[in-house]
């Protein structure tokens, strides 16, 4: 397995709202960066949230350099076969396990021996995923948080063949970048899903049931429990379909204690996702 001290460039598959995050970080923490989307245009947009994030952490203490250098340390493609260099990958594609392990089978055949592959996943098993590979001792979950330039934890995840060295190997990645680290095993939804999905789908319930508006339901929760945000505007900050889809998953591994709020499905059907259409449980510019 490639050491910590020698890792130079970290791929990246899935430009999208985490995948660009976790480019940055790299970025901003010195290694190269080949970042990988399935359209060009799914690419630039990526580049660009890069881009954007870059300016906006320049001259905070999380970002040492000017950001047009950090900004040239990432590359984009769209094929795959351009991670071949890569000293550790991370992917963060769409939440399906089929394509999840169609891209890590891909992998598998395309980076060098001793690379680790790590998956982002929220909720899904990195032993199912690891298992469409032949290097499953080298398979982990390095789980960032959204947004990942700002947030400090990420959760590490242990799949029932990943080896302790690459556990730690993980850990110290993720410290290079700033980070501070748990670690889960690989149960559904880890640590933080598995208790924050129930939380929301309760918050959703609770509004539905009219215990109370949904504005005191956010107040009461953030004054009397010294949370940065209610369970609502939190849904809709990650958005109704993600959290729905995770809560689904739960359910599925883990019965009825995790059934989905009725609200929540009603919303997702409405195309009302949260923040990113302009509207969920709150209306936004
Ligand atoms: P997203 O929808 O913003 O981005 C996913 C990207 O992956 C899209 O650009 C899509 O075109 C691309 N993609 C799909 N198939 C691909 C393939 N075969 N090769 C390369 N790119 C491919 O999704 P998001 O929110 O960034 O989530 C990505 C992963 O991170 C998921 O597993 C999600 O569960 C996890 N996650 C999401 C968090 C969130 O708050 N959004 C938080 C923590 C984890």
């Amino acid at each position: 397995m490639r050491e910590l001290s020698e890792i130079d460039v970290v791929g990246v598959v899935g430009a999208g709202t985490m995948g660009n995050g976790i480019a940055t970080a790299a970025a901003a923490a010195g290694y190269e960066v080949v970042i990988r989307d399935i359209e060009q245009a799914y690419v630039d947009r990526g580049l660009a949230a890069v881009e954007d994030s870059l300016d906006r952490l320049a001259g905070s203490d999380r970002l040492a350099e000017d950001p047009e250098t950090v900004r040239e340390r990432v590359r984009g493609t769209t094929e795959l076969s351009d991670l071949a260099d890569a000293d550790l990958v991370i992917e963060a594609i769409v939440e399906d396990l089929d394509v999840k392990r169609e891209v890590f089978a891909e992998l598998d055949a395309i980076v060098a021996d001793g690379v680790v592959l790590a998956s982002n996943t929220s909720t899904l098993s990195i032993t199912t995923i690891a298992a469409a590979t032949d290097r499953a001792s080298d398979v982990v979950g390095i789980h960032f948080m959204n947004p990942v330039p700002v947030m400090k934890g990420v959760e590490i995840v242990v799949g029932e063949r990943t080896h302790e060295a690459v556990v730690a190997l993980a850990h110290a990645f993720a410290a290079d970048l700033g980070k501070e680290t748990w670690e889960s095993d690989d149960k559904p939804g880890f640590v933080t899903n598995r208790i924050l999905m129930p939380w929301i789908n309760e918050g959703v319930r609770a509004y539905d049931e009219g215990v109370a508006t949904k504005a005191d339901i956010d107040r009461g929760m953030k004054l009397g429990t010294n949370v940065p945000m209610g369970p609502l505007e939190l849904a809709d900050h990650i958005g109704l379909d993600v959290v729905l889809h995770a809560s689904e998953t739960l359910h599925a591994e883990l019965g009825d204690r995790y059934t989905p709020a009725y609200l929540l499905k009603r919303k997702v059907e409405a195309g009302d996702l949260g923040k990113k259409t302009g509207r969920g449980f709150y209306e936004y510019d």
